[in-house]
């Protein structure tokens, strides 16, 4: 015997329950949802020079970015601490590389990676990805000719911003950004 399920608004479905945090997925909706949305893409300014951002309204009180990034620029290597987020390319081409390993969340300022851990991701037009807390990522636009524009969700607000350089299989913190760091 089937159960039918109960019908809810579009709006109902299409954000978190009212009081709850933002799930991953809730996220990546958010994002997909708003990359699909051309004139907010288009208003974008874009600079050759640099990356370009405006800062979205993301759901559940999550911080959201658009996000445009000339030929050749990147992230550098980093993580997000204790968010979760998701984010998602609208124009152009990205490349993530990250790390499918967990690692310690504190107390480290070296660690040698394992062979192996490593992930490439191209993300066009259309593709994105969610992501658990301590993910370790870049985001590059490879391309030499062409802007690429993405969308981006974190849940809680980013508290942190972790910054690590990377010399073969080995990890070192650089630096620990808070949000009082950025005003
Ligand atoms: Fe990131």
């Amino acid at each position: 015997m089937s159960v039918p399920s109960p019908s809810l608004p579009a709006s109902a479905s299409a954000s978190p329950a009212a009081g709850s945090a933002p799930t991953q997925a809730d996220l990546l909706d958010f994002v997909r949802r708003t990359a699909a949305d051309a004139e907010l893409i288009a208003s974008l300014p874009l600079d050759p020079e640099g990356r370009t951002w405006v800062r979205l309204k993301g759901p559940g009180g999550s911080e959201a970015w658009l996000i445009g990034w000339p030929p050749g620029t990147g992230t550098g290597w980093h993580d997000h601490a204790d968010s979760v987020g998701a984010f998602l390319t609208a124009s152009g081409d990205l490349t993530e590389h990250s790390l499918a390993a967990r690692l310690p969340s504190d107390g480290w300022k070296t660690l040698e990676l394992t062979e192996g851990v490593d992930r490439v991701r191209r993300l066009s037009a259309g593709q994105g990805r969610a992501f658990g807390r301590h993910h370790v990522h870049e985001v590059l636009n490879e391309s030499r000719d062409r802007h690429a524009i993405s969308v981006h969700a974190y849940y809680p607000p980013l508290p942190q911003i972790r910054r690590y350089s990377r010399t073969g299989q080995v990890l070192r913190l650089e630096q620990v950004e808070r949000p009082e760091d950025w005003q």
